[in-house]
């Protein structure tokens, strides 16, 4: 069956199309429109957005193909990219991994049997300094351990993401959805969530023999 967008979302493809001189430069912006309605770009959201933009279907597939933030099959309800980069490694990243490819009943790269959890590895998220630390949809989770895990998990299962982010995330990525915690371009700037709050209460750590002057 083709694929349309809802009628808000066509209105939202209208309006960025008015920011850029050609329609191919609104490629990403509306595939990621796309993504967010249909779960993944499956062939009929290609067709569509080749259509909608006056492209090649060959085109737009290799642009869903070469970015991993595009998902070209279906995935669970909420995707869990584990980082597993130095910083995280070195802090972790391979024993949560572990953990929840046992927790989920899935090796990395696949979806729970439940279909509840797609498991990705990532390369370096760019929250170092808070590894080791997972991104579970548009929400980063840092400072990890298993135990915290568990009940972050457990809460996206039971709550769904926006509930769980506002309780558990420490950080929103750019493609949170507009009215949530983690905004967008047009939103306001969002209350911070528990565990932020919580995070920014503790003491600093004391320096360390390079950090202080001699
Ligand atoms: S190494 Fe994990 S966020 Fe950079």
């Amino acid at each position: 069956m083709a694929f349309a967008l809802t009628p808000e979302r066509e209105q939202q493809v209208d309006d960025i199309l008015t920011r850029y001189p050609e329609r191919r430069a609104a490629l990403l912006p509306v595939l990621w429109l796309c993504q967010r309605q249909n779960g993944w770009i499956s062939p009929e959201v290609v067709e569509y957005v080749a259509e909608r933009l006056e492209l090649s279907t060959a085109i737009v597939k290799g642009v869903v193909t070469f970015y991993t933030m595009f998902f070209d099959e279906p995935v669970g309800e909420n995707v869990v990219w584990v980082c597993r980069t130095l910083s995280c490694d070195l802090r972790g990243g391979k024993a949560i991994q572990d953990h929840l490819e046992k927790k989920l009943g899935c090796t990395a790269g696949h979806t729970s049997p439940d279909g509840k959890f797609t498991l990705l590895k990532a390369e370096c998220l760019a929250a170092c300094g808070q590894a080791p630390m997972v991104q579970i949809n548009d929400y980063y989770y840092e400072n990890l351990n298993v135990a915290q895990l568990d009940r972050i998990i457990d809460a996206h299962a039971a709550q769904g993401g926006e509930d769980a982010a506002a309780e558990f995330s420490t950080c929103a990525t750019f493609g949170a959805p507009h009215g949530s915690r983690g905004g967008s371009v047009t939103s306001a700037p969002p209350p911070p969530s528990r565990e932020a709050v919580r995070l920014a209460s503790q003491p600093p750590p004391a320096n360390d023999e390079k950090g202080e002057g001699s």
